[in-house]
């Protein structure tokens, strides 16, 4: 497989190309997934979840997020590397700054900031700086005490209008992906077709441009709960890099999500 970079997946969405991603947080599920042809790894700070057991992405540092980033580095060859920035690492311009300058020196190649177009002029400033930029939008899990809890969001026509409207402030400031997380699946596709930048889904419906799972989820060894979302891709192959090339290869069939992990 060729070095994925930003311009790969902007050329998939163009070719009408699915585009599969998945969280990982080490060097052996990232060599993994990568051998498997995976286009994206994330490393999210749902790792407060998954490897922490916390109760939500709130406890996780900057330092955890670059410690993990760095052991991701060491395991990818091709798939571009994603990195999340924490609760309140972005809160302010010269944070993001300062603390983007840590992932990427970590080895992220892009980095991940939740929140509407209020994050224009901080993505603005980090692409200036050469650092690309992920937006993520609907339920942002950094904003779960405002949502009182993990809930669907976009539900209701103006916050569906909203969203469709910082989507495209979003990538107007000069983002080059947006994961959009537990939105009704038509209104996945209507940012999906407002946008010219890819759209990555995870609860978003099937017409998004490509799709992300965190890694547990999709493994089926998660700790709290099975999401609506996602499927249990090892229980169908009982081995992880063909429960990985099986995802990708749903996705990019058009079988994964199915009916059954789509919020209407
Ligand atoms: O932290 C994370 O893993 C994420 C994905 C769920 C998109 O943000």
């Amino acid at each position: 497989m060729a070095k994925i970079t930003t311009a790969s997946l902007l050329n998939m969405k163009q070719q009408g190309e699915k585009i599969s991603t998945i969280t990982a947080y080490d060097a052996s599920f990232a060599k993994l997934f990568d051998q498997a042809g995976i286009h994206a790894i994330l490393i999210g700070d749902s790792l407060g979840m998954v490897l922490q057991g916390q109760d939500s992405t709130l406890p996780v540092t900057i330092e955890d997020m670059a410690y993990h980033t760095r052991c991701v580095k060491r395991g990818v060859e091709d798939t571009l590397i994603i990195a999340d920035m924490p609760f309140m690492s972005y809160a302010t311009q010269e944070q993001a700054l300062a603390n983007a300058a840590l992932l990427m020196q970590a080895g992220a190649s892009m980095v991940k900031v939740e929140g509407g177009a209020w994050l224009n002029d901080t993505i603005a400033a980090l692409v200036e700086r050469g650092i690309p930029v992920c937006a993520h939008l609907g339920l942002t899990p950094q904003s779960v005490n405002i949502f009182g809890g993990f809930k669907v969001q976009g539900r209701e026509d103006n916050k569906a209008q909203q969203m469709i409207a910082d989507a495209k402030a979003l990538e107007a400031a000069g983002a080059q992906l947006v994961v959009l997380e537990c939105i009704p699946a038509v209104l996945g596709e209507a940012i999906t077709k407002a946008l010219t930048i890819p759209t990555i889904g995870i609860g978003a419906g099937k017409d998004t441009d490509g799709q992300i799972l965190v890694m547990h989820d999709a493994l089926g060894i998660a700790c709290n709960y099975m999401p609506k979302f996602s499927r249990n891709f090892l229980k169908d192959t009982g081995d992880i890099k063909k429960a990985i090339e099986l995802y990708i290869s749903e996705v990019s069939q058009g079988n994964f999500p199915a009916d059954e992990h789509i919020f209407k």
